[in-house]
């Protein structure tokens, strides 16, 4: 797959793309490519009109929705309102390093945003989706540890590894889910993927000397970064658990390529357990059909 671009993507006519976090960085440049490649995309926004700017910027068929990720009624309204299937959910919304704070439903604003409210609005899309789920993660996802106190109501507050927590939640997520799609029978999939370090309004947001050594290096442009998610999402040949990450040193940039994730990342049993804890906390319990 060395060498892969945009213009590999296939033909998306007749086939829906959902994208969350669709105003700005990866998700805009996504809903570009694919409503450029003919798919219709539905862009969840939690700012419609910073949405529908983005749109008219693109043309082609997209429709801008409010979804709010870090409320969960938010979720659910958004949920009840979409009609019909969709081929591709792309989780890709996200907040990166941002202060201590809390959503609408009291969870710490990393794991709230990116892990519970997708983990939600995936579960009661589930049965709509036909081809792939595409889940956001990061390379940084190698700080993160997911600790009992999930929320940092006990323990000092430290962004980073906040946003590391919600990021090997993400592919905890994403395994689990291909597991319990594969267990019931499904041809839908479930797949990671990170687009390195790329130049976008959250990874530009932390210039702090923790934030540019941690993000380390020179960032690639949104348009290289969004390849192994687009990667993940359209190209054929993608299998359920794949990772998919640039190609190019310690995959910081580069072309989409298979990648590894860490040894957390890949345990079952914390995967499990993380998976209840998700589901009493969002109220949001996974019945997964045949399809
Ligand atoms: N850029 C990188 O180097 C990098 C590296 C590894 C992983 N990632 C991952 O890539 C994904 C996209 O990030 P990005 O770099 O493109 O950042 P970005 O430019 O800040 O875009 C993030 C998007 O998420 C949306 N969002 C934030 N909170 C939301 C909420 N509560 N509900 C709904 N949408 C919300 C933002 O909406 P607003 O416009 O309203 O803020 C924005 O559209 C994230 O999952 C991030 O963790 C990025």
């Amino acid at each position: 797959m060395t060498g892969w671009t945009a213009a590999d993507v296939p033909a998306q006519h007749g086939r829906t793309v959902l994208i969350t976090g669709a105003t700005s960085g990866l998700g805009a440049e996504a809903t570009r490519v694919l409503a450029g490649a003919g798919a219709r995309v539905v862009m969840a926004c939690r700012d419609p009109d910073a949405g529908r700017a983005v749109a008219e910027r693109i043309g082609g068929l997209t429709e801008v929705r409010r979804l709010d990720l870090a409320d969960l009624s938010s979720v659910r309204a958004f949920a009840e309102a979409l009609d019909g299937h969709v081929d591709v959910l792309i989780n890709n919304a996200g907040v990166l390093a941002v202060p201590k704070g809390t959503t609408a439903d009291g969870f710490e604003r990393h794991i709230g945003t990116n892990h519970l409210g997708p983990f939600a609005l995936t579960g009661l899309l589930v049965d709509q989706v036909r081809d792939r789920v595409v889940t956001v993660s990061s390379g940084l996802h190698v700080l993160g540890r997911i600790r009992a106190d999930l929320n940092w109501e006990r323990r000092p507050y430290q962004r980073w590894l906040a946003y590391g927590q919600s990021k090997l939640a993400n592919l905890l997520f994403a395994y689990e889910l291909q597991r319990r799609l594969a267990a019931a029978g499904r041809r839908t999939v479930s797949v990671a993927a990170h687009p390195g370090v790329t130049a976008t309004e959250g990874q530009r947001r932390d210039r702090s000397l923790q934030g540019r050594i941690v993000a380390g290096g020179r960032a690639q442009s949104p348009q290289m970064g969004v390849l192994p998610l687009l990667y993940a999402a359209v190209a054929p040949g993608v299998r359920g658990g794949d990772y998919v990450g640039p190609d190019g040193p310690r995959h910081r940039n580069g072309y989409p390529t298979l990648v590894r994730s860490s040894r957390a990342a890949r345990d079952p049993a914390l995967a499990a357990r993380l998976w209840e804890r998700s589901e009493h906390l969002t109220g949001v319990r996974y019945a997964i059909g045949p399809g």
